[in-house]
C-alpha cells in the first residue's frame, strides 16, 4: 500500500461524503420535480451524477494505490425543506462542508509528505471552487426571484439550454 492507514481511512470517509452528497441532491431533485420545477430537477439530477463520479474517482485512486475500500452506510438525505430557497441554501452549505473536507485531506497529505495523494487531491480542490461558486450563484438568483419560482425556473432552463 502506497498510502498510510490514516489517509486510506480519510479517503474512504470522503467516498461516503460524496455518495452522501449524491443522495442529498437526488432528494432535492425529487422535491423540485414534485413542484413541477423540471429545470431545477434536471440541474440537481446532473449534480447527483457528478457527486457519484467524485466518489468513484476517489474509490479508483484508493484501489490504484493498493488501499482497502470500505463502504459505509449512508444516512437518509433530508427531503422536507421548507422552501426551494431553503433546499438550495442547504446545497450551498453542503458544498462549503465538502470543500473543508477536501482541504483537511490536503492538510493530511502535506503532513505525511504523501505527494501522490496531494497531487490527486488538487483536482478536487479546483472542482470545489467551481461547485461552491455555482451553488452560491444559484442561491443569489433564488433570493432575487423570491416567491416567483417561475423566474428561477426559467433562469435555470436558460442556463441548461445548449449554447450556440
Ligand atoms: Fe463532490
Ligand atoms: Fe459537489
Amino acid at each position: 500500500m502506497h498510502i498510510s492507514k490514516a489517509m486510506n481511512a480519510k479517503l474512504c470517509e470522503q467516498i461516503s461524503n460524496e455518495f452522501g452528497a449524491s443522495q442529498a441532491y437526488l432528494a432535492m431533485a425529487c422535491m423540485f420535480d414534485g413542484l413541477a420545477l423540471k429545470g431545477l430537477a434536471k440541474l440537481f439530477r446532473k449534480q447527483t451524477d457528478e457527486e457519484r463520479e467524485h466518489a468513484l474517482k476517489i474509490l479508483d485512486y484508493v484501489l490504484e494505490v493498493g488501499g482497502d475500500v470500505k463502504l459505509a452506510a449512508l444516512p437518509a438525505p433530508k427531503s422536507d425543506f421548507s422552501s426551494v430557497k431553503a433546499a438550495i441554501d442547504a446545497a450551498h452549505k453542503h458544498e462549503l462542508r465538502v470543500t473543508q473536507q477536501i482541504h483537511d485531506l490536503v492538510a493530511l497529505a502535506d503532513k505525511e509528505k504523501d505527494y501522490a495523494s496531494r497531487s490527486f487531491l488538487q483536482w478536487f480542490v479546483d472542482e470545489q471552487v467551481e461547485e461552491v461558486s455555482s451553488m452560491e450563484h444559484l442561491l443569489r438568483i433564488a433570493e432575487m426571484a423570491g416567491v416567483n419560482l417561475l423566474q428561477l425556473e426559467s433562469y435555470v432552463r436558460h442556463m441548461l439550454a445548449p449554447k450556440g
